[in-house]
């Protein structure tokens, strides 16, 4: 919050230099008060030998908001010139070259709203120091490059915190007075600063143990507040999943003898992987059948697992900088999926991953704050915690996978390891790693770490039927994003299969290998590897009338371009044995329909001619015919069902580049969302009464349930007679909280009694829960009704509604603002208003918070010209604020650039 006159300054990558001092020892010792609390810390610290003949320099240590109470080297006490402090630092001018440096500051947890550094949460204390939080607790360099050993005391009132937790081993305790007792931690592996955590406070535990392959006999232990402690089993599950996965597949193993997790409510992300006490915001450890949905399952398992294995992808190899985060990010994100699709569906796994590419990172990185994996500059390191680093970085090392095959990207994954642990890394590092151990030339591949874009596949087929020769050319290009005007081809594996007529895949006989990976395995599929912008291979022997199946499991994060006929697509989708490709074609028919039948609307003066004449229009006929298979298809289960019939959302209907028709989309969605209902409501009706997925929470279970109330949910656009009962009676019934859920956001959209009955119904049951009222919060929020923004602003004022706590503040705006487009985007600018009103409020107490709300600003440009000047003032509005934090500053004015 540092702006007054001055704005704040970028940081650039290219200014990287060590650190001149190594801190080899920390020990710390915190005495804890609400207000006032006591950080005394004691670093050893050691000037790195240089050139003989160096000045010393001064040793510059990071701070913020802290008071300064005392500060000596080797227990005496500075005087005031020989040291400076201002609002983010302290320098001591003439530093000797190895000495003791002790100092103690003062801090206020109970003040601390911004959750970062140590603050308080349902009145326990805990902390978070990714990426700079830890200068929020003691003058220190706050950089992930300075690794130290960190022993610490924590003392306080032994009734109010009767459980004190730090990272490590525990070492002593004991009674320090009549009401203060103390903990004393150790970690003996040297973190950097931002791996630090403490927490202190009334807390129950489960326990349980793991031993690991070579022995280790490893506690496990998650911290709750007790009413909780029911909750806790599935994560504790999932704990062991993924500790027992990381040694199958990675063959790494956890190295300390304790790991602990703690659920905490007010938390600004979704967990961190602080080394041996991991602290989660308790939406991602607590579940049980009648409060958590299936989805919160599945997310717990994935986030306990990237936590776990951040063990060592992040801590025992740690980042150089912050610019090289994408390093243990895209890492750790793509290691959490694949452990999802080993444990669960691998077909439905890797649909959802890129519906979440798709929608979230496709459109950051064709905006204005687009940026490689790796980023060059930023202001507030917290901005970029995005999903460019985690979601396009999760891709780009499964590009790295597809290239190099699953043996040689493993045996680089060990030369890493080896060659890195216990240092801090950089993406440089692993590139490298990987390119030695494997021979493969990465040189043109590393441009995915340092060029922002999504890239354009156009891909186009020649067949001569006489020399029955098949020509596939492929051009590559990268639109301009800031900063970067020109691109160069990037290195993209294209896995491709061609389907003869009868859809089964066909041999593929290629002359010159130039160009096709050597892991590739099946005959009939290859990956073709394109480093240039035009690109041709020639298949020979090809029969008449193929159709290609490209990218396959969606090889590359980038857009294809291929003119696909609706005979071919229906081929892909009825028979690819890719299920992916399947669900792609299926999707690609759906998205031609729903756009084709908003253009016409926009010329058309009679909407309800337009779309009943598009209901004898062949792809449409062509699209119910193919769902109508495919909601029956026995080679695909459940889940996969459910997936195919889910429609897209309507913002990424549009190829990039296209403004974005909300209204036109909306009434073409809507009205295929009807069609279906009414092509396929007889079987949609006989699945929903015959499915009985039982309240088990695996993977079959988990897929009935989805398909079931994914038949409810089209079934609800029909008249309320046929499905509202169907709704009532299941939210009454149900036995778990997904079908509950499920029931009552069709109810949110019926506009009888039923609607208003199951919402108090469903407050009144679990008002106790927060994270359940958070449901209730998003399911009116995601409503597409009229009414919604004004419903939104009623919840605004609902005394369960709180600005404080980050999880209401996105369960309701948030989901309102990045889920709810026909109400976001209302023509009259009153869903902008309820977001830009709450950044405003919100950004003096929780910036992070309130600059990750204004990203759903950053779009305004895809828009129409009256809702663009609408969402501009409001950047505006929040750009002239008299205080502005860094965080919102970076959004907004580059967001307006
Ligand atoms: N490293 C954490 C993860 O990916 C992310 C994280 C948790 C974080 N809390 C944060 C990032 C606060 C920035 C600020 O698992
Ligand atoms: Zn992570």
């Amino acid at each position: 919050m540092s702006r007054d006159n001055e704005q704040p300054r970028a940081i650039l990558r290219e200014d990287f230099s060590p650190f001149d001092y190594q801190i080899a020892h920390v020990a710390m010792r915190f005495d804890l008060d609400s207000h006032h609390t006591t950080v005394t810390t004691n670093l050893t610290v050691e000037q790195k030998r240089t050139a003989e003949d160096s000045q010393p320099s001064p040793l510059l240590l990071d701070g913020v908001e802290l008071k300064l109470d005392s500060i000596a080297i080797d227990d005496r006490a500075l005087e005031s010139h020989e040291y400076t402090v201002d609002s983010t630092s302290l320098k001591i001018h003439e530093p000797p070259e190895s000495f003791k440096l002790t100092v103690v500051t003062v801090i206020d947890p109970a003040g601390n709203t911004a959750l970062e550094g140590l603050y308080q949460s349902s009145g326990n204390f805990c902390t978070q120091c990714e990426a700079q939080g830890f200068r929020k607790i003691t003058y220190f360099p706050d950089r992930p490059d300075v690794l130290s050993v960190y022993e610490v005391t924590i003392v306080a009132d032994k009734n109010e915190y009767p459980v004190l937790l730090s990272n490590g081993n525990q070492l002593e305790q004991g009674v320090e007075s009549d009401d203060r007792h103390y903990v004393k931690w150790h970690d003996p592996h040297p973190k950097p600063s931002y791996l630090f955590a403490l927490v202190a406070g009334k807390l129950a535990k489960i326990t349980d143990s793991f031993k690991t392959k070579s022995g280790r006999d490893v506690e496990l232990v998650i911290y709750v507040e007790s009413h909780n402690i029911s909750r806790c089993d599935y994560a504790m599950q999932s704990l062991k999943r993924a500790m027992q996965w990381d040694e199958d597949v990675y063959g790494l193993e956890y190295d300390l003898d304790i790991f602990m997790i703690v659920a905490v409510d007010d938390f600004n992300m979704g967990a961190m992987e602080n080394k041996g006490l991991n602290i989660f915001n308790s939406k991602f450890v607590l579940a049980d059948l009648e409060t958590a949905t299936d989805t919160d399952f599945y997310g717990i398992e994935s986030v306990v697992a990237h936590e776990y294995f951040h063990n060592w992808t992040g801590n025992r190899i740690t980042c150089r900088d912050w610019f090289q985060l994408s390093l243990k990010e895209g890492l750790t994100v793509f290691r959490d999926q694949e452990f999802s699709a080993d444990l669960n569906s691998r077909a439905v796994k890797r649909v959802s991953d890129v519906r979440l590419l798709r929608a979230r990172q496709f459109p950051e990185d064709a905006g204005p704050m687009a940026h490689p994996i790796r980023p060059e500059s930023y202001i507030e390191i917290n901005n970029f915690y995005t999903v460019t680093v985690y979601e396009k970085g999760a891709e780009v090392i499964r590009m790295l996978h597809t290239i190099l095959g699953a043996k040689r990207f493993h045996a680089g994954i060990d030369l890493y390891v080896e060659r890195h642990d216990g240092e801090a890394a950089t993406c440089e590092n692993f590139v490298a790693a990987m390119e030695e151990s494997s021979g493969v030339d990465l040189s043109c591949f590393r441009r995915w770490y340092s060029q922002a874009g999504t890239p354009l596949i156009r891909l186009r087929c020649e067949y001569d039927s006489n020399s029955e020769e098949l020509t596939v050319s492929i051009e590559q290009s990268c639109p301009p994003t800031p900063g970067q005007a020109e691109k160069s081809p990037f290195h993209i594996p294209i896995r491709f299969s061609l389907l003869g007529h009868d859809g089964a895949p066909v041999s593929l006989k290629i002359n010159n290998r130039h160009g096709v990976s050597d892991s590739t395995v099946d005959d009939k599929e290859l990956v073709l590897e394109i480093k240039e912008s035009s690109n041709e291979f020639v298949f020979n022997q090809v029969p008449a009338n193929v159709v290609p199946s490209i990218l396959r499991g969606f090889s590359a994060p980038v857009i294809l371009d291929y003119q696909y006929t609706d005979e071919q697509l229906v081929r892909l989708l009825t028979y690819d044995n890719d299920p992916f490709n399947r669900w792609e074609s299926a999707q690609r028919l759906i998205k031609r329909v729903i756009s084709r039948t908003a253009n016409a609307l926009k010329q058309a003066t009679e909407p309800q001619t337009v779309l009943s004449q598009m209901q004898s229009d062949s792809t449409v006929t062509a699209l119910v015919e193919s769902l109508n298979h495919l909601q029956k298809d026995s080679s695909l289960d459940d889940a996969q069902r459910a997936d195919m019939l889910s429609l897209p959302g309507i913002e990424t209907i549009p190829d990039s580049g296209e403004p974005i028709d909300i209204d036109g989309l909306h009434v073409a969605r809507e009205w295929l969302h009807g069609l279906l209902a009414t092509a396929l409501e007889k079987d949609l009706l006989a699945h929903y009464h015959a499915i009985d997925p039982g309240d088990d929470v695996d993977s079959e279970a988990m897929g009935k349930r989805r398909f079931k109330n994914a038949c409810l949910d089209i079934l609800s656009s029909l008249p309320d007679s046929i499905w509202l009962d169907l709704a009532v009676g299941q939210y009454r019934g149900a036995s778990n909280m997904t079908d509950r859920a499920a029931a009552l956001k069709v109810l949110c959209l019926s506009t009888g009694v039923e609607r208003d009955i199951a919402l108090t119904d469903f407050y009144d049951r679990f008002q106790e829960n927060r994270l359940v009222i958070d449901k209730w919060f998003s399911l009116q929020a995601m409503s597409n009704t009229p009414s919604v923004v004004e419903q939104v602003n009623v919840l605004r004022e609902h005394s369960s509604f709180t600005l404080s706590n980050p999880n209401r503040v996105r369960s309701l705006v948030g989901v309102f603002a990045m889920t709810n487009p026909v109400g976001f985007h209302r023509i009259d600018g009153a869903g902008y208003s309820i977001v830009a009103e709450t950044v405003k409020a919100l950004d003096a107490a929780n910036p992070q918070v309130a600059a990750r709300l204004a990203g759903a600003f950053s779009q305004w440009r895809r828009f129409d010209d009256a809702r663009q000047a609408m969402i501009k003032q409001e950047l505006q509005g929040i750009a002239q604020l008299p205080k502005l934090s860094p965080d919102v500053f970076e959004i907004v004015n580059k967001s307006l650039a």
